[in-house]
């Protein structure tokens, strides 16, 4: 008999293009097959992101479309889970608004996926008239994820692996979701990060992106991330390396040190300011200001030489004036960033900003948007 089939759509970050290829990995090692025709799968899954509301929005209207395939497939129904951050964010609640789900799966309880499946497979769904609920399966409150669940060899491309370094956040910037679904910090030991880069290594994968939410935390046994990025310099047979994403409150002078010195590590940076007002910066909670990134930033620039220097802004956060929009505009001017990407602010459950106002009007965002994308476009094409 044919193997049974899953289709695995993944939104938002890298983090959840890892943790798609976590699970395509534990369920291909279950016997399953991937494919990329949702008409065929036994299995849906939609790996999800909170991060703005248009990213769940996203989601809802594929949720919405699916819901047809339930009735033309042929033979039998697909399950449909949705995993990822939207299911942290909204745990049960998901069964109420797209009663078409099957299982719905928090970031922390990936590894729960393959048995999950198996429990609702030889459930018979032509009954569900009797009993519904009983066949709804959510899970999201597990803990630490097994370390095994990165070793399943599972990579979506050839060349370039991604590899966690480290899970969840607990800065709590005001405007942000992620300490809500993806908990607190868990860094991965470095004997397991490097061994799995060493079995990367050995299918022929050479490029690597280390990743955390904020890998300038990472802490380990004594081990830094400025010395995990020697320990990862001197494995053999790696070609090239990076690292994302950097807060600047917790970026140093050692690790651009590091950067210099490490002759694998790719020089670029990623360096979320989100704000160049103070007034906004202290509001978000990001225990910076202007002065200290414009200052890093040269650092940056005079110790690394040679790397892109990139960035993130929200525009329209609570409160924001048309002077701390300004302040954003001259900080773009002043730093030159290669790229930045540019958010509308979207108020988020949970967080300390969802309590504001969302008092800037979406055309006052949308005009704040297309004069910055404007100024960055002409300040990226100058330096290509
Ligand atoms: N609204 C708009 N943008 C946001 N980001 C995070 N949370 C929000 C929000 N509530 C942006 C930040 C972050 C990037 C990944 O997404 O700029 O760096
Ligand atoms: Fe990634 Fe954050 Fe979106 Fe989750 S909410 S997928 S961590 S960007």
């Amino acid at each position: 008999m044919d193997k049974k089939c899953f289709y695995l759509r993944t939104f938002g970050c890298q983090m959840n293009i890892r943790d798609s290829e976590v699970i395509a990995g534990l369920l291909t090692a279950g016997g399953y097959r991937i494919t990329d025709e949702p008409d065929e799968a036994d299995v849906i899954i939609l790996n999800t992101c909170s991060v703005r509301q248009h990213a769940e929005d996203k989601v809802w209207s594929q949720v919405n479309n699916l819901s047809k395939l339930r009735i033309t497939k042929d033979g039998h129904t697909p399950l449909i889970g949705i995993v990822g951050c939207m299911a942290q964010n909204h745990k049960e609640r998901i069964f109420e608004r797209a009663p078409q789900v099957d299982f719905v799966v928090g970031p922390s309880d990936i590894q729960r996926i393959p048995e999950i499946i198996k429990k609702l497979s030889t459930i018979d769904h032509r009954l569900s008239a009797h009993g519904f609920l009983e066949k709804k399966i959510w899970e999201t409150d597990g803990g630490v994820r097994p370390e095994e669940i990165y070793h399943t060899g599972f990579y979506g491309d050839k060349e370039h692996a991604y590899v966690v370094i480290s899970e969840g956040c607990s800065n709590f910037c005001s405007y942000c979701v992620v300490p809500y679904v993806r908990g607190t910090p868990r860094n991965r030991n470095y004997k397991d990060i490097t061994r799995e880069i060493e079995e990367a290594l050995d299918k022929g994968i050479t490029r690597f992106t280390l990743l955390g939410q904020n890998v300038n935390a990472y802490q380990c046994d004594g081990v830094d991330f400025t010395k995990l990025v020697s320990l990862v310099n001197s494995v053999k047979g790696l070609k090239e390396f990076t690292f994302l994403t950097s807060h600047p409150k917790d970026t140093t002078i050692s690790l651009f040190k590091a950067m210099a010195d490490n002759d694998k590590l790719r020089k670029d940076l990623h360096l979320p300011i989100q704000s160049g007002s103070d007034r906004i910066l202290e509001m978000m909670n990001r225990g910076y200001n202007r002065k200290f990134y414009l200052d890093l930033t040269d650092n940056y620039r005079r110790i690394v030489k040679g790397g892109t220097l990139t960035t993130d802004i929200i525009l329209g956060f609570p409160t924001e004036t048309e002077s701390d929009f300004g302040d954003t505009y001259k900080l773009l001017e002043n730093v030159r960033f290669n790229a930045a990407y540019i958010f509308k602010y979207s108020p988020r459950p949970n967080t300390a900003a969802a309590g504001l106002r969302d008092d800037v009007a979406k055309e006052e965002k949308e005009k704040r948007h297309a004069l910055i994308l404007e100024l960055q476009r002409m300040i990226s094409k100058s330096k290509k």
